[in-house]
């Protein structure tokens, strides 16, 4: 039962926090090593794996996406993400040492299943990350990791998604372990970050209210686009997903850097731009660059909506409304940016009169092409 919630979306997203720490439970030591004995591949398997290519559907695919930043930093295996309706109908170059990721909430979507046939059929090794027990999906599968997020019934997937992100951190973590690299250092301190991550959730959802009030004010715009870069693209990716199935919205999600490649054009007065802004403290130029792609969108008229760390005063100057979300690294940071898109998206749709758990046109497990 919807657990005295209007709807069961917003149960479940209530319930990522907890969701994740059973992602997590049993499956890391106290020594910050990454225990996935279940997954039956052995450590040579796992040594010899030369190419990881993941392979979903939708909010999966999109899982896929951040976690190829993480496992490519993290194990240098070169990691690719397609589509499951994509990869099945054409002939990518795989073999013994390739690790094909299958990941799929339902374990019966009709592509990926299908894509996970193709796979063996090339003698890759499957490794399914998924939320139902004894499904078909992990049933084909050589290995499977079990999400443990708990039944999902709302059709938009939300804490699937998060628990999905961390199954395919545990496998990268795992990976580079095994493979004793470069970034195997790095290994606990990232797993005492992850540990952490359920509670900044927490803090996170109590302070969620401004962002209905956000969602209830957004509900006559015409579009709303999303930026972001690095993992902050897949966030934005899954943000503009998420409005589109819920509001029946125009919504499109960008890597911040192509917006001079075109998409520029579309903002207009008014028109809400949802930026995803890595931490300062993160490697690289990524949050100077992504201030001053806020900055350009502002200057052509945009109402920008700004997710970024607390106590990041360099958005301030640009930003129409701030989202804070608590402090993590990069990589990590998917975990909690995602969330306010995922209310967001429920508020605005609610606000249009949606039926919020069940989107026209949509089903909960696609087992049709
Ligand atoms: C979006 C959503 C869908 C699913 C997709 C794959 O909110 O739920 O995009 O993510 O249909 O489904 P699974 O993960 O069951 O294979």
């Amino acid at each position: 039962e919807k657990g005295g919630y209007d709807w069961f979306m917003l149960k479940e997203i209530e319930e990522q926090p907890a969701a994740i720490a059973d992602t997590l439970l049993g499956r890391l030591t106290e020594n910050g090593e990454i225990m996935l004995d279940e997954v039956r591949l052995s450590d040579q398997d796992l040594r010899d794996v030369d190419k990881v290519f993941i392979v979903a559907c939708g909010t999966s695919y999109h899982a896929g996406l951040v976690a190829k930043y993480a496992i490519e930093h993290w194990t240098r295996i070169p990691c690719e993400v397609e589509l499951a309706s994509e990869f099945r109908y054409r002939d990518p170059v795989l073999d013994r040492s390739t690790l094909v990721v299958v990941i799929s909430q339902s374990g019966e979507t009709m592509d990926t299943l299908m894509a996970l046939r193709h796979a063996k059929e090339q003698k890759a090794r499957v490794l399914a990350i998924c939320n139902t027990n004894g499904s078909t999906i992990p049933r084909e599968s050589d290995a499977v990791l079990y999400t443990h997020g708990g039944p999902e019934i709302a059709v938009a997937s939300t804490k699937a998604f998060l628990t999905q992100v961390v199954a395919c951190y545990l496998i990268g973590l795992h990976l580079a372990q095994v493979r004793g690299i470069k970034y195997a250092d790095e290994v606990s301190a990232v797993v005492e970050q992850l540990n952490q991550v359920p509670g900044k959730l927490r803090d996170l959802l109590e302070r969620i209210e401004p962002v209905r009030e956000l969602g209830r004010d957004l509900k006559d715009a015409r579009t709303v686009l999303f930026i972001g870069r690095h993992v902050g693209y897949p966030v934005a990716l899954e943000g503009a997903l998420k409005l589109k199935e819920l509001a029946y919205m125009h919504a499109e999600g960008f890597a911040a850097g192509e917006l001079k490649h075109g998409p520029i054009s579309l903002i207009d007065q008014g028109t809400p731009v949802v930026c995803v802004v890595p931490s300062p403290a993160g490697r690289g130029m990524l949050h100077d660059k992504i201030v001053s792609n806020i900055q350009e969108v502002r200057a052509r008229g945009a109402r920008t909506i700004v997710i970024a760390e607390e106590g990041d005063e360099a958005v301030l100057p640009y930003a129409d409304h701030v989202i804070p979300v608590p402090r993590t690294p990069t990589l990590l940071a998917p975990l909690l940016t995602t969330v306010p898109l995922q209310v967001l998206a429920a508020e605005i749709a609610a606000a249009r009169g949606h039926d919020v758990d069940q989107p026209r046109n949509l089903a909960k497990s696609v087992t049709v092409e």
